[in-house]
């Protein structure tokens, strides 16, 4: 993750994301997706024309995640939970999307990351007073600690949403962020998170080709653990396994081994 810059990965999903169909809560705002991400195209070249098989995978993985943890949190506020963590938030609009009077929804991120996208918000008019933004760094110890200062309050229930995080962190920090989520997860809380996993026998096929270009704009792939290992590693963070969604079961185009899980916090 470069300090220096938002990131590149945030934008490009935010992009491919913009225009699905997606539900929206009452006092939501189901158009923030849209005018953030045009925000984020201005004045960007346009990709490259057609869809590669490559594209298609990811159109297709970025989808089943989204359909998937638009559901949890459709859930969640249906279930009575009143906070939601959203880590690693990137141009993710589900505070807005799912704007709840009397939910708190709070977002972490690199300061680089959501520093642009507080300032695109502000210039799209889009109110975020209701929205706790905690900018933090998940290879480094401090995490707890923000969301206290933020109001996160570890007596109740909270969701957390994980999605498209965990592969860029050292596996040190991998297995540290969900625990540091578990720590302060009262009974009923939830976490669901998109994981990239590899075959055990450790060939990467596809996850290898997409590591170099990922390490070209500096967000390189560093953790890709086979799914049993993946799986164990967020149980021995303090969660159970509640459901896994491997993105290739649910769409065809989309590569094996791209999983979201939903984990419980008993
Ligand atoms: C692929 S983007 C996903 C963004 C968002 N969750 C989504 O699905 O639209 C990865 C996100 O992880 C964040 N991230 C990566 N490494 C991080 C770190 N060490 N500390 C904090 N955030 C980090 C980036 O800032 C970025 O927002």
């Amino acid at each position: 993750m470069r300090a220096d810059q938002p990131s590149l990965t945030a934008l490009a999903v935010a992009l491919f994301r913009a225009r699905m169909e997606r539900p929206a809560s009452p006092d939501g705002d189901p158009g923030a997706d849209l005018a953030l991400a045009r925000s984020l195209a201005s004045g960007r070249e346009p990709g490259p024309a057609g869809e590669g098989s490559g594209r298609a995978a990811l159109r297709a993985w970025i989808s089943v995640r989204t359909r998937v943890i638009d559901g949890a949190v459709v859930r969640a506020l249906a279930s009575g939970v009143d906070q939601v963590v959203i880590l690693g938030a990137g141009y993710d609009a589900r505070a807005l999307r799912f704007r709840t009077p009397g939910v708190r929804f709070l977002e972490v991120d690199h300061p680089a990351t959501q520093a642009d996208k507080r300032a695109r918000l502000a210039e799209l008019g889009r109110d975020v007073d209701d929205v706790a933004f905690v900018p933090a760094d998940f290879t480094a110890p401090g995490l707890g600690d923000a969301l206290a200062a933020a109001g996160h309050d570890p007596g109740r229930a909270t969701l957390w949403v994980l999605e498209g995080v965990l592969r860029y962190l050292p596996e040190q920090w991998f297995r540290a962020l969900p625990a540091a989520a578990a720590d302060r997860s009262a009974a009923g809380s939830t976490l669901v998170a998109s994981v990239t996993t590899r075959e055990p026998d450790g060939a990467t096929g596809r996850v290898g080709h997409e590591d170099g270009r990922m390490a070209e704009i500096g967000e390189p792939v560093l953790t890709v653990p086979p799914r049993a290992v993946a799986l164990a590693w967020l149980e021995e963070a303090g969660w159970t396994v509640e459901e896994v969604v491997d993105a290739a079961d649910a769409d065809p185009d989309a590569h094996p081994g791209h999983l979201v899980v939903t984990l419980g916090r008993v």
